[in-house]
């Protein structure tokens, strides 16, 4: 079973879009997918369509497997979507647990213990859908998963938003004595205009990132709103869309990268 995150702290960049693509991606190549929802927006929950009835019921949910650890068992927390993903939706209750967790004992690592309750062997991957801030949901995605993706916008603030992504990185690296493996960063919501393509060139030359920026982009598609917006993705929305090859070639460099 392999956990990756999506993470960034910057906000709007295509977390929950390049998760809720990168899981149908690989579940078309045969693979058995768990994504959690680790956002207390619930986007990602809301992208497979399930927003309302589990975001705001007040049901057992991810955000009392967070705080009371030996909650329960968090096999009881997955749903299967439309799309036949595994999800671990988000709840309103996600807001609190940021603070109820800021003096707990472990609370880095309350979603490395809810994942590995999971039964052994049902899934090939996690996703781990992570907020837009640094904090400790971050912290728990990172540490959870050891292995990142790293959506990006092309734009100029990118450069510091990454500079902030990984040092935060290395400093959980330091104080858990764990290595985190960045499987990419990838570029998203890339417009055809020149800006965008140089800036991108600037952060592909940039020492330490030319190794880890994707040689291509998921660039900038309507269709992508327009299907999150309907609570699906582009594979179940627009299958013809020239974005779902890039999304296909995602899921297969993950793939390869965790082997
Ligand atoms: N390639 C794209 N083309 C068009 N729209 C996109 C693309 N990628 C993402 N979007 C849209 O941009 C918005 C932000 O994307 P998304 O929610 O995936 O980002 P995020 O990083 O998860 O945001 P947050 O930080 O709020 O969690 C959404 O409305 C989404 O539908
Ligand atoms: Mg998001």
């Amino acid at each position: 079973m392999h956990t990756i995150a999506i993470t960034n702290q910057k906000g709007g960049v295509g977390k929950t879009t390049i998760t809720a693509h990168l899981a149908v991606g690989l579940a078309n190549r045969g693979h058995r997918v768990l994504a959690i929802d680790l956002d207390p927006q619930g986007y990602l929950t809301r992208h497979f369509g399930l927003k309302e009835e589990l975001y705001r019921g007040e049901i057992d949910n991810i955000a009392l497997h967070l705080t009371n650890s030996g909650h329960g068992d968090p096999t009881d927390l997955i749903v299967t979507t439309d799309e036949d993903i595994d999800l671990v939706p988000s709840n309103y209750d996600m807001r609190g647990v940021a603070d109820a967790l800021s003096n707990a004992r472990n609370r880095e690592r309350r979603l490395q213990n809810v994942i590995s309750a999971l039964p052994g062997g049902s899934y090939d991957y996690v996703l781990v859908d992570s907020p837009p801030n640094l904090g400790v949901l971050t912290d728990n995605a990172i540490l959870a998963s050891r292995r990142l993706l790293i959506p990006i916008q092309a734009e100029d603030s990118s450069l510091d938003a990454l500079e902030m992504a990984l040092d935060e990185i290395e400093e959980i690296e330091a104080a858990f004595g764990i290595d985190v493996d960045i499987l990419g960063i990838a570029p998203n919501l890339v417009p055809r205009d020149g800006v965008a393509e140089s800036t991108l060139e600037t952060i592909r030359s940039t020492p330490g990132l030319e190794e880890l920026v994707l040689p291509y982009e998921i660039r900038k598609r309507a269709d992508i709103k327009y299907a999150m917006r309907r609570g699906e993705t582009l594979y179940a929305y627009n299958d013809d869309s020239d974005m779902i090859p890039v999304f296909d070639r995602l899921a297969a460099d993950v793939e390869r990268s965790v082997n």
